[in-house]
């Protein structure tokens, strides 16, 4: 792979690979373009320069903003509107214009250029309704599912690629199901080689947390700047579980999957910290205390938001057993990271996070 045109490249995910990518291939181009929509991803500006990343200020809903980076070899499609409460109350114009019609130009671009594509999709591709009905039992500190109610795909190990489709499962969700879709047709049609990795929480530093998404620097931040969190829905109580990855070792399968592009093109894979790496928000607190050695006010709140689901757990057997990749930071090393990163660039980070 010559050169790698990484979208929404400011952002969390795709700032954070670009870097990987340059720092392990210095020889291969790495452009990344972003629009500059989330707060923060301006951050990232400078640290793209100094590692001799080119950056393009464009838009993907706009294909001549995308033309404008010239020919590639692959694209790593990481630029979203990626909150799954993006739409409710309010216009889904924005997330579908850039989730979906933005995928369109990027396949368009895929296909001008005969370039791959990795596509990172989610988890809420999965319907809410049949996790969240799911009886719960709830330990001291999580909520645990105590019977699977014969569902297929869901087992205690997490939810795998054979759980059901049919259902709602947030716009946001629907756009990227949509995008996969779209990406299947134009594989079959026109040979792009692509694979869809349908991620789980991802996190680490530079991640621009806020409530609606990246909630284990939110954590960690609000604990660092003295603010009051709330534990929001299912009983206000904290005991919300999920599976979190560190965007590196995201980085060490995509680098496993490009490296044997012609076996991975047309998967689609479960992508997460699995089972391991899992833990509620209860726990979270109790590690960011750790960290940073201060407390702050929790508030409850106990109304559950639209669309959200008490537990979710990735089933990363199918993409360990196909890739041999296996995720390696834990939660308290991530948070340990994460509390670094803040306490660094505290004066920037104070007004953004
Ligand atoms: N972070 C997670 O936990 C997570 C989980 C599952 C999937 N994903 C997916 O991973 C990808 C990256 O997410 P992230 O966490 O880095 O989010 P992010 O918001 O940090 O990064 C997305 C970037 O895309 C840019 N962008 C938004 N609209 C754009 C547009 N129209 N044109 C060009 N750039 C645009 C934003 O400015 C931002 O820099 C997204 O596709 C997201 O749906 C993320």
């Amino acid at each position: 792979m010559q050169t790698i045109l990484i979208t929404g490249g400011a952002g969390f995910v795709g700032a954070s690979l670009a870097l990987e990518f340059k720092a392990r291939y210095p020889q291969n181009k790495v452009l990344c373009l972003d629009n500059l929509k989330r707060r923060g991803s301006e951050l990232n500006l400078p640290r793209l320069k100094a590692a001799g990343i080119e950056f393009i200020h464009g838009d993907i809903r706009i294909q001549t903003d995308i033309e404008a980076a010239g020919p590639f070899d692959l694209m790593v499609e990481c630029s979203a509107e990626p909150s799954a409460l993006a739409g409710y109350g309010g216009s889904p114009d924005y997330l579908l214009a850039t989730n979906v019609t933005g995928t369109m130009h990027c396949l368009e671009a895929c296909r001008r250029h005969r370039a791959a594509l990795i596509f990172l999709s989610t988890s809420r591709v999965y319907p809410w309704n049949p996790i969240r009905n799911l009886p719960y039992k709830e330990t001291k500190t999580r909520f645990e599912p105590n019977d699977f109610q014969n569902i297929p795909g869901i087992s205690s190990t997490g939810i795998s690629e054979t759980f059901p489709l049919n259902g709602p499962r947030t716009l946001y969700g629907a756009t990227k199901l949509a995008s996969e879709l779209l990406i299947t047709e134009y594989a079959d049609m026109y040979g792009i080689k692509a694979i869809v990795n349908r991620c789980g929480v991802l996190t680490g530093p530079w991640q621009m947390g806020k409530v609606d998404q990246g909630f284990m620097a939110l954590w960690v931040a609000s604990h660092f700047f003295g603010r009051t969190l709330s534990y929001i829905g299912f009983g206000g109580n904290g005991r919300q579980v999920r599976d979190v990855l560190h965007v590196k070792d995201l980085f060490e399968l995509l680098d496993r999957q490009i490296s044997d592009l012609s076996t991975h093109s047309g998967a689609v894979y479960n992508v997460g910290g699995g089972e391991v790496l899992s833990l509620s928000l209860m726990e979270l607190t109790a590690l960011v205390q750790e960290a940073t050695g201060r407390k702050i006010l929790f508030k409850s709140d106990p109304e559950t938001r639209p669309g959200d689901i008490p537990w979710y757990i990735t089933d990363i057997r199918a993409v360990t057993s196909a890739t041999g990749w296996q995720p390696r930071m834990t939660p308290d090393e991530i948070v340990g990271e994460i509390t670094s990163w803040i306490d660094q660039n505290q004066e920037s980070l104070k007004h953004i996070l």
